[in-house]
């Protein structure tokens, strides 16, 4: 008899699920639009070759793998937050905001959560629809989470009149999830001056954000990202932010990442730097140091800063391209089909309107997978797949 005969099967992760079922599906024009990386027009996922490049220096400098400091690299959350905040701010306020070198972006949201789960226990409130595992990763660090509502999904654009009245509802000191760049799965991102106005209403009703920011640089530009949360930094508000380095450096595996809590005084960061180290401690003991060592190594390098740059900013018009084309080969092709909502969003993702049924049909008769709720990665598509990809569309909308 086993001692874990009791533990019940969980659920499979839908996306993981979707992408083990195009790897076993044997058509060769397959086409795989629901992951969540970045591919180039190869469908590949690369290594930018910046990192090459800090990779091969570090394997002929590097003379010690000794364990990290509980916090992390001290150079990567330096380089990092400059990035972040930008420079001149950051030297001005890296006293007041608590860092720490996390295991990626989910990391971050996981040590931010329990967090807040310990030291204030509020509810966090998250966008209707959010990254799905938002919901997981809170509840997992024992905080309620509730919804927001964020995108209208009759007319394919924001809710902000909705998401206001709500938030305007929520007692103080509950906690908002927001998307700073490249909302996912919508792409639909607020402006400055919705910015402005959220930053009005969470200062009077004393909410508590908390910024995920898995996308700087993939939605308009590496200082247009990070916009919000540099007005943010600069009106005086307490806030969280959860970075990852996955998309921007094509970093996956590498797991680099950073969590920034920014506090009144730099007493306080004191204290939440101190609290943090002993929930990392004794969760993973310290953060990995590989990619940790390439990002700041490649910002500390000025030219090497400059070509992360320059490949970054390859990617991001990848996805904008992809972006217009599909959308004018749609209108092009059908008068029935109108998906140019899809060309005002950012970042890889966004709501196709494929609906459940036709999102089956699409995958068992053309091999073109996406989730059950039709929201797509445009990175999926190249100059060889698209013509495919907007035929087996139009075929499936037309049959309702
Ligand atoms: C919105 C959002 N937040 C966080 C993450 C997590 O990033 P990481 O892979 O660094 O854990 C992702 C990754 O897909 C994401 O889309």
């Amino acid at each position: 008899m086993s001692h874990f005969e009791r533990v019940k099967l969980a659920p499979s992760d839908p996306i993981l699920g979707l992408t083990t079922a195009f790897a076993n599906d044997v058509r060769k024009d397959k086409v795989n639009l629901g992951v969540g990386l970045y591919n180039n027009e190869k469908l590949k996922t690369p290594v930018l070759a910046c990192v090459k490049e800090a990779e091969a220096l570090l394997l002929t400098t590097q003379m010690s793998k000794e364990y990290l400091p509980i916090d992390g690299d001290r150079l990567y959350l330096d380089q990092m937050g400059g990035l972040v905040f930008g420079r001149a701010s950051w030297e001005m306020e890296k006293g007041r905001i608590a860092s720490f070198q996390t295991v990626g972006g989910t990391g971050a949201l996981k040590i931010g959560g329990t967090f807040l789960k310990e030291e204030t226990d509020r509810l966090i409130w998250i966008s209707t629809p959010s990254w799905p595992n938002h919901r997981g990763v809170f509840s997992h660090c024992g905080l309620k989470v509730e919804n927001y509502p964020y995108y209208d999904t009759k007319h394919y654009k924001m809710d902000f009149d909705g998401m206001v009245s709500c938030l305007e509802k929520l007692e103080p000191g509950s906690i908002v999830l927001l998307h700073a760049s490249c909302h996912n799965p919508t792409g639909v991102d607020l402006g400055p001056a919705q910015w402005e106005f959220l930053y009005q209403l969470f200062k009077t009703k004393q909410l508590i954000p908390f910024f995920d920011f898995a996308y700087q640089g993939f939605g308009n530009g590496l200082e247009e990202d990070a916009a919000a949360i540099r007005y943010f930094l600069g009106s005086g508000l307490e806030f969280l932010v959860a970075v990852s380095n996955a998309k921007n450096f094509s970093l996956y595996g590498e797991r680099a990442g950073c969590l920034f809590i920014v506090s009144q005084s730099a007493k306080i960061a004191e204290k939440i730097t101190s609290r943090v180290k002993q929930m990392i401690r004794t969760n993973y003991s310290n953060p990995p140091m590989h990619g940790a060592k390439i990002v700041a190594h490649i910002l500390n390098t000025p030219p090497l800063a400059k070509e992360w740059e320059k490949e970054l900013t390859q990617m991001r018009l990848r996805i904008l391209a992809m972006r217009e084309l599909l959308v004018l080969k749609l209108k092009s092709t059908s008068k029935n089909i109108d998906f140019s909502h899809l060309k005002e969003g950012r970042g890889m993702f966004g709501f196709t309107g494929l609906k459940a049924a036709q999102v089956e049909k699409i995958i068992s008769e053309y091999g073109i997978y996406m989730p059950s709720d039709g929201r797509i990665n445009v990175c999926g598509l190249n100059h060889d797949n698209i013509d495919a990809v907007v035929s087996a569309m139009v075929a499936v909308t037309a049959e309702g």
